[in-house]
């Protein structure tokens, strides 16, 4: 079985390609929104809680985990693969093929604070520089507006913000640096304009979860989608948006076991 979490719906966005590219894997996914977002929440905690919820997985039957979370591989997952003898797979923001793409030499990044502050995504993003420039631009409030569903106001304000300082910065690679952001896609497409290409690395991070999956590659096909959240509005987020229902059905959501053994008010600091 391929365990595979995030703070919410945003890892559906990297579970979809993962359930396309191998159909007969079981998979189970935790949405920890009880805990969302993970954008704001200092690596201490943040390392607490993945360590917490790769325990699970692996006491569900994993032998493959996917942190579908660009903010959590950033925090937690060198840790996590010194501590666990498992595969464990990131997400990191694109810039390798924004960066050989680029015709203009200025390539956008969109992603959590946590993200671009993080010394693994530094260290990334330095090797691009100075032959690209590299325009990052926290979104602070866009997963969490997202999660709200596709209908609100806040999403837009937030997206016209952000992408204004990529049009002025004459970027035309904008790469998705947070599992949330391929939901809200076609809007970004929208105010950047067709002359900007978005870079989602959903696909690729599937196509490294195939190569490395082995024996977990040998299931039923079956797909468990838990929350730690409310599981009526996990179920509702996934009708609402549609490359999350033409993948996933209500009735393959749950709710998960009580995994709250950590103070989840402590540690956060302004999104
Ligand atoms: N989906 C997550 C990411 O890729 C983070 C969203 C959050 O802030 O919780 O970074």
């Amino acid at each position: 079985m391929i365990g595979v979490f995030d703070s919410g719906i945003g890892g559906l966005t990297v579970l979809q390609w993962i359930r396309q590219r191998l159909p007969q894997a079981d998979l189970l996914y935790l949405a920890d929104q009880a805990f969302a977002p993970y954008g704001a929440k200092s690596t201490e905690l943040l390392q607490q809680r993945c360590d917490r919820i790769a325990d699970w997985l692996i006491a569900q039957g994993c032998i493959v985990l996917v942190v579908a979370c660009n903010t959590a591989t950033a925090h937690c997952v060198d840790a996590l693969r010194q501590r666990l003898p498992f595969d464990i797979i990131g997400v990191e923001p694109g810039i390798k093929p924004a960066a050989l793409g680029t015709r203009s030499g200025a390539i956008g990044i969109l992603a959590t604070e946590n993200t671009l502050a993080s010394s693994r995504y530094q260290q990334l993003a330095s090797r691009f520089n100075p032959n690209t420039c590299v325009v990052n631009q926290p979104c602070p409030g866009l997963a969490d507006a997202i999660e709200l569903g596709p209908d609100t106001e806040q999403i837009d304000a937030i997206l016209t913000r952000c992408t204004a300082v990529m049009t002025d910065a004459g970027v035309d690679r904008v790469v998705l640096g947070c599992t949330h952001y391929p939901l809200v896609k076609d809007r970004l497409q929208r105010l950047l304009g067709t002359q900007v290409q978005l870079i989602d690395t959903g696909e690729a991070i599937a196509g490294e979860v195939a190569r490395r999956a082995g024996s977990a590659e040998w299931g039923q096909g079956s797909t468990r989608l838990l929350t730690t959240g409310s599981l009526p509005r996990l179920q509702q987020l996934i009708g609402a948006y549609p490359v999350l229902s033409s993948h996933f059905q209500a009735n393959q959501c749950e709710a998960a076991p009580d995994l709250s053994d950590l103070a989840q008010t402590t540690g956060s600091s302004s999104a």
